[in-house]
């Protein structure tokens, strides 16, 4: 028990936020409850970020009732890929991502082969609230399945891999990189075992990575090196997710962002309460970086400016980017 909390303390004197500390002093303070439907349900988050002109996979359809489940086919279409999943879910539970389509058969990214009846059963688990927080009914939302760019093709195993940025009122603090493994089934969430990769912010590099809690540097299921990779088109990205705060209002996000090959960069979901590992893939607290922008908005706000999303990434990657040697 003492060295636990030995552990504890020394973690928390290098500046890594714990849970309590993340909700009592952002989550709860940066995040207003009546903005929460905006991110916690995908659907509506999708209506925003397409008001707002922010680019997201496109929606195909939506099932709402056990009766509309007849609609299904229709809204598949002549289509071979498609994605369905849960409005209200999280952990990446409850979605299928569907790769092919023979007949009436269909091949998810993992390669199960589901048919028909089976993705209807798994739309009316949807519908029961299963894969919902808190458990009450939901909808499930039919939409564009996303071909990562070639880039991540040497660094990934199957499905698509997703960047993740933490912004504090409208302020990238830190980035990660997450990439699906075999384990994963095509997914990037980490605890559906992804690995997680620190980025620096001010270059997009990859540092090192994280798998189920050990350190690593290659892939275990390709073996290529995950550090030292460069990611394309860096500052859209830290664009795309600084100006997030626009979209929904909330002040403390975890923004999800993906690379297409074809679309380019979208975004597939904001989170209200990111989780905290970020913070092991970056080998670094996220309390000291919060600090940070808390002073620098503070700075700002006594000669009553505010800065738009380019400067506002100009100033975290001033902040926050590493040093490079020579
Ligand atoms: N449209 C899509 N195309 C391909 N893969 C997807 C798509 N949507 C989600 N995924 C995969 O599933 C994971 C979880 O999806 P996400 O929308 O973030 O839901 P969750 O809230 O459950 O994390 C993503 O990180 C990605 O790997
Ligand atoms: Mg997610």
């Amino acid at each position: 028990m003492f060295g636990l909390i030995k552990t504890w303390k020394a973690l928390e004197a290098r500046g890594i936020m714990g849970i309590n500390r993340r909700n009592a002093d952002y989550v709860l303070k940066y995040n207003k409850r009546h903005l929460y439907p905006i991110v916690d349900d995908k659907i509506i988050t999708k209506e925003r970020a397409l008001a707002a002109g922010i680019h997201v996979p496109e929606m195909y359809g939506i099932i709402e009732t056990e009766k509309q489940i007849d609609k299904l086919h229709e809204i598949i279409g002549g289509r071979s890929d498609f994605v369905i999943k849960p409005a209200q879910g999280a952990g990446g539970d409850g979605i299928l991502v569907i790769a092919d389509r023979f007949e009436d058969r269909y091949r998810t990214v993992s390669g199960k082969i589901m048919s028909h009846e089976e993705i209807e059963h798994q739309v009316s688990s949807i519908l029961t609230g299963l894969y919902s927080l808190g458990g009450h009914r939901d909808r499930a939302l039919i939409e564009y399945r996303v071909t990562p760019d070639q880039i991540f093709k040497s660094i990934s195993y199957e499905g698509v891999p997703d960047i993740r940025i933490i912004v504090l009122m409208g302020y990238p603090v830190m980035a990660m990189l997450r990439l699906p493994t075999r384990q994963s089934g095509g997914k990037a969430n980490l605890h559906q075992g992804a690995i997680g990769v620190g980025v620096d912010l001010a270059t997009g590099v990859t540092l090192r990575g994280t798998w189920l809690n050990n350190i690593i540097s290659k892939h275990p299921d390709t073996t290529n090196a995950v550090d030292g990779v460069q990611l394309p088109n860096w500052d859209g990205f830290m664009k795309l997710a600084a100006g997030c705060y626009e979209l929904c209002g909330l002040g403390y996000i975890g923004v999800d962002m993906v690379l297409d090959q074809d679309k380019g960069p979208l975004i597939l979901e904001l989170n209200a309460r990111p989780g905290l590992n970020i913070q092991i893939a970056n080998d670094c607290g996220l309390t000291q970086r919060t600090h940070a922008i808390e002073a620098h908005i503070e700075a700002l706000a006594k000669d009553g400016v505010t800065e738009d999303a380019e400067q506002r990434v100009k100033v975290s990657q001033g902040l926050f980017g590493h040093v490079h040697p020579g």
